[in-house]
């Protein structure tokens, strides 16, 4: 059975090719194989391989960016993910797509559930919207998977910003005023899987219309603010011995930090409808970091 990742070489992409069951055959073009944007590039690769599942790792990622690349954003988180949807939904082949806690506007203050009004505050956030919107419309077979905070050892995330800047300054100034729920790249490619898996043994007892479609919320635990995470990573680096030392670290407003793209001040998302399915783990983010931080030894 083959499945199809789209954006294979990010963060969650090559986690999910490391985690994938033996059973499924990966398929993962890199994006100038595959580039969501060619409409003829996406229908070439349903054609060619008829997958059983998508999971569209792909997205533009760059936040503040994204405030004067408007156009890219959308043409790839919005238009990118409609192009597979159109593609899937006329084949009735389901797609995994992940989505972020930026659809929020941050105002709430408590835990964000799958049944709460977004409202995006910057681009990437309102491409990332559309694209969730093309999806439920174009393809009903889905998985949505809304998250937070993604860390990995490969790519470009906060914990390997704080190492570097750890490894140069002695003073680091982090934002304490936005909380959120670190998640690591491996976990998200596990809760994937289990659905993953779930598909696999339906597919040879029922039919696919009984499935448990649909949009969740999907983080690591507890929530933290970009502080407490930047505190952890450098007393487990240390512990670990990829710092020397840890650097003296300074809590500040996000007025004192200003960016392109506002940010949420909240964006902790409710997991409780995806573990009530009963099969997707929902790890806490010190282990996971601990994980990723011995990867970079
Ligand atoms: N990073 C976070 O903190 C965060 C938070 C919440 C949600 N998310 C969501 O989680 C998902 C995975 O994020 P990530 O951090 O793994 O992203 P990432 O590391 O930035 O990787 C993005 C992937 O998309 C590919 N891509 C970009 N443009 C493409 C195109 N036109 N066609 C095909 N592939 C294309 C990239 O390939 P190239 O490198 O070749 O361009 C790369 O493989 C995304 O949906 C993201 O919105 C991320």
């Amino acid at each position: 059975m083959n499945v199809l990742i789209v954006g294979s070489t990010g963060q969650v992409g090559s986690e999910l090719i490391k985690l994938a069951p033996d059973y499924f055959n990966v398929i993962a073009p890199t994006s100038s194989e595959l580039d969501v944007t060619d409409k003829g590039s996406v229908d070439d690769y349903f054609v060619e391989f008829n997958p059983f599942i998508v999971i569209n790792a792909s997205a533009y990622t760059a936040v503040d960016k994204a405030e004067t690349e408007a156009d890219k954003a959308f043409s790839i988180n919005d238009n990118g993910v409609k192009n597979i949807a159109i593609a899937a939904g006329a084949r009735g082949i389901p797609v995994f797509h992940i989505s972020t806690d930026y659809v929020f506007c941050g105002k709430k203050e408590t835990p964000y559930t799958e049944s709460d009004a977004t409202n995006p505050i910057g681009v990437y956030g309102a491409s990332k919207l559309a694209g969730e919107k093309a999806l439920t419309e174009f393809c009903d077979k889905h998985i949505i998977l809304r998250t937070s905070w993604v860390f990995s050892s490969s790519g470009n995330n906060f914990v390997k910003t704080m190492l570097r800047l750890g490894r140069d300054r002695s003073e680091i100034s982090v934002v304490s005023d936005q909380f959120g729920c670190p998640t690591s790249a491996a976990s998200i490619a596990k809760a994937l899987w289990a659905f993953g898996c779930l598909l696999y043994k339906y597919d040879s007892t029922s039919t696919k219309e009984d499935f448990p479609w649909g949009l969740y919320h999907y983080s690591n635990k507890p929530s933290c603010s970009w502080y407490d995470f930047a505190q952890e990573i450098f007393k487990q680096s240390k512990q670990l011995g990829l710092l020397e030392h840890e650097p003296g670290l300074k809590g500040i407003s996000t007025s004192e930090y200003p960016t392109l793209a506002k940010r949420p001040n909240f964006s902790i998302l409710d997991c409780e409808k995806i573990k009530n399915l009963g099969f997707v783990d929902i790890p806490e983010w010190q282990s996971e970091l601990n994980d990723v931080l011995s990867d970079l030894i």
